[in-house]
């Protein structure tokens, strides 16, 4: 196909301006219309089509995101309004001493206000001249921050051009300035983390330094493959804000097209800021990126200007931050925890430190391998007892590499790791430690519900043998009871009528009790649906297993490994004499999907997609156009959209027709 001179520009202009619209539903609102293919395939002819003539190329085309020159050093650029800081608070009265102060200087009664997350990333400001980036320049002081205008190109949840249409709606002058924050979203910067591991290079403490340091680099082809992301909060033209309330400026904000966070809050008072604020102190591990708090700003414009600033930070703004979650510490000791099933786990024990609002003294160290990589080691010392009674430390040895015990710290049972695991075990049966532990998650909550069997009381239990397995549990009486450390007669008839209680509980409750390796309740719930019986599960082949939906090979050789053994065949049948449920009733069973949700996408080879939907409502579940949070599985077909990318980005487990029929059956 040959071109002219004005038709090439013409179609370059309806592709790029396709691509921004498609590039606007991926990376702001989240929500693509069409694949990854598609997209590819347009950029890709983008990119053919400014071959022919380089000349028509412009910093704007989406092109040019990846790529560019590399910085030469770095150039310092004046902001032409300082970049403020912001004053924080940490608890509820320093809000409202912030919300007095406010109310005071102006006279108001009550102060309405926006809360915003509060981002943890590096802020940056964008100039944009005729609707396309000019300019992205760091914080730097303040005063004086450093031109990333390449890299910031990068960062595809940045606009590089503004549609006309919102930008005449807008009314806003030629240039005008955006605020916000550039940061990395955890599974960037999980990915970033892993990726630096295999190269040998060192880590990011978290994804804010993560985001800061790319952002600042001087090559942007590396920045490019780092996933930025950039979310606005604030509009400046000719040095004010062009509109008469901040929630406006958000809201034309994301007309342009920029990502702004959409958790923000309009709220009445102080009061419903600080509900706010409370809300997402606990929410935020629900968010795919780190926030360290939430912003309150004073919601009227014309405030804020009467409010006006400090040398430091606006007086119309607070950040509320949350309770850390890392502090520094001594590590004093290492010490070595058995569990239930037998894996020994390294514990730092810890110069007692505060820590959002609790005291920590112990922290876990995982494994072996992982004291390695931290690179953690102790102290040693020589110790020595002579004559006298108190030993004496007589020599500071050199630093110690960890080394996990060849023998269990509780039973002095051998320790075993085997081939391709992180984990070290006791294979001690006997062990009192995997007894204790197995009792204890055989009482949880989750599993068979048992309120008042305690750690104390375990211990107790284990220690004087009063309970060698878990079906002792159950022949556990008020007399002997009684005899132990905090237990009255109306603790021990309650702990008993608890313990008969639980005979009661649901199948699934009691194999997930059980303590199967690698059987959580899921999985359980999964077992429970398919097999109806704890004897028909037992009976099952690994083969048998294997088939079953989300059971895959090791999970299936552990169930299948647990039912051969002969101490847990003689606690199923002390289990069963006791009464316990080894049946599940057919009217839950053939509910096997009840509260579960489904997207399809792709074609469906065995059934229409009709068909498939109402298999699937049949068995309670649900099927739905798009995929969120909420959804539970994503069945593929042969050339599946962009919602399997959606779902991955989700972590929703996307799966095959075949898996779909498994778990219909
Ligand atoms: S407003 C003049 N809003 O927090 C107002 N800042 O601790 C100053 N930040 O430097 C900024 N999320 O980098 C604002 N929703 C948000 C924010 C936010 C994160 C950062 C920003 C600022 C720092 C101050």
């Amino acid at each position: 196909m040959s071109h002219t001179e004005k038709n090439l520009q013409q179609e370059i202009d309806e592709l790029r301006e396709r691509i921004r619209h498609h590039e606007h539903r991926y990376f702001v609102l989240d929500s693509p219309e069409i694949s990854d293919a598609e997209f590819d395939s347009l950029m890709q002819r983008l990119r053919g089509l400014e071959e022919l003539d380089p000349s028509l190329i412009t910093p704007q085309s989406p092109t040019q995101r990846v790529g560019g020159k590399p910085r030469e050093g770095v150039s310092q650029v004046s902001h032409s309004v300082p970049l403020l800081s912001l004053d924080n608070a940490y608890t509820d009265g320093e809000l409202r001493e912030f919300d007095r102060r406010v109310r005071e200087s102006s006279g108001r009664e009550t102060i309405e206000y926006v809360a915003e997350m509060k981002l943890d990333g590096m802020s940056m400001s964008v100039i944009y001249q005729n609707g396309k980036l000019l300019r992205a320049v760091t914080r730097g002081d303040g005063t004086v921050g450093e031109d990333v205008t390449e890299n910031a190109r990068t960062i595809r949840s940045l606009p590089l051009s503004l549609a006309s249409s919102a930008r005449e709606a807008a009314k806003l002058p030629d240039r005008f300035e955006v605020r916000g924050e550039v940061i990395l979203e955890k599974k960037g910067f999980e990915r970033l983390n892993r990726e630096r591991e295999q190269q040998g290079l060192s880590q990011f403490a978290n994804p804010r330094n993560a985001a800061a340091g790319s952002i600042r680099m001087l090559e942007p082809r590396i920045v490019a493959g780092r996933r930025l992301d950039y979310y606005a909060y604030a509009l400046l033209a000719n040095g004010r804000v062009p509109l008469a309330e901040h929630r406006q400026v958000l809201e034309m904000l994301a007309d342009l097209g920029f990502k702004v966070n959409r958790n923000w809050r309009h709220c009445r008072d102080i009061e419903e800021a600080i509900a706010f604020c409370h809300e997402w102190e606990s929410k935020r591990e629900t968010l795919p990126h780190e926030i360290d708090g939430v912003v309150l700003k004073v919601n009227p414009v014309a405030l804020q200007e009467e409010l006006g600033a400090t040398a430091k930070a606006p007086r119309w703004a607070i950040a509320y931050k949350f309770a850390a979650r890392q502090a520094a510490t001594k590590v004093l000791g290492i010490e070595v925890q058995v569990g239930r099933t037998g894996a020994l786990t390294p514990v730092a024990i810890l110069e007692p430190v505060s820590l959002g609002g609790v005291t920590v003294s112990r922290a876990t160290l995982h494994n072996e391998d992982e004291i390695r990589r931290l690179g953690l080691r102790v102290k040693g010392v020589l110790v020595e007892r002579g004559g006298d009674v108190i030993p004496k430390v007589v020599r500071v040895l050199s630093d110690q590499q960890f080394e996990m015990p060849k023998r269990c710290p509780v039973c002095d049972g051998i320790v075993v790791r085997e081939e391709g695991e992180a984990a070290s075990r006791c294979v001690n049966v006997n062990c009192p430690a995997q007894l204790k532990e197995s009792i204890l998650h055989f009482a949880a909550r989750k599993a068979m519900d048992i309120d008042g069997l305690g750690e104390v009381l375990v211990d107790q239990l284990v220690e004087k043998e009063l309970v060698r397995g878990i079906a002792d549990i159950y022949k556990l009486s008020e007399p002997t009871l009684v005899e132990l450390e905090r237990m009255g007669k109306k603790s021990a008839q309650n702990l008993l009528e608890e313990i008969r209680a639980s005979k009661t509980r649901s199948l699934q409750r009691l194999i997930f009790a059980l303590g199967i390796r690698f059987v959580g309740e899921r999985t359980a719930t999964i077992l429970a649906d398919h097999f109806g019986s704890l004897d028909e599960l037992a009976k099952a082949s690994a083969e048998d297993l294997e088939t079953l939906f989300e059971v895959g090979p090791k999970v299936a050789a552990s169930i299948h490994h647990y039912f051969r053994e002969p101490r847990n065949m003689k606690l199923m049948e002390r289990l069963r004499k006791e009464g316990l449920r080894f049946t599940q009733e057919r009217e839950a069973r053939s509910m096997s999907l009840a509260g579960k949700t489904f997207v399809l996408t792709g074609t469906l080879e065995r059934w229409s997609r009709e068909e498939a939907k109402k298999r699937i409502e049949k068995a309670g579940g649900r099927v739905t156009a798009s995929v969120s949070k909420k959804t539970h599985y994503v069945v593929a077909g042969a050339d599946p959209g962009s919602k399997i990318d959606k779902a991955k980005s989700l972590g929703v487990p996307v799966i095959s027709e075949q898996k779909l029929e498994a778990l219909l059956q």
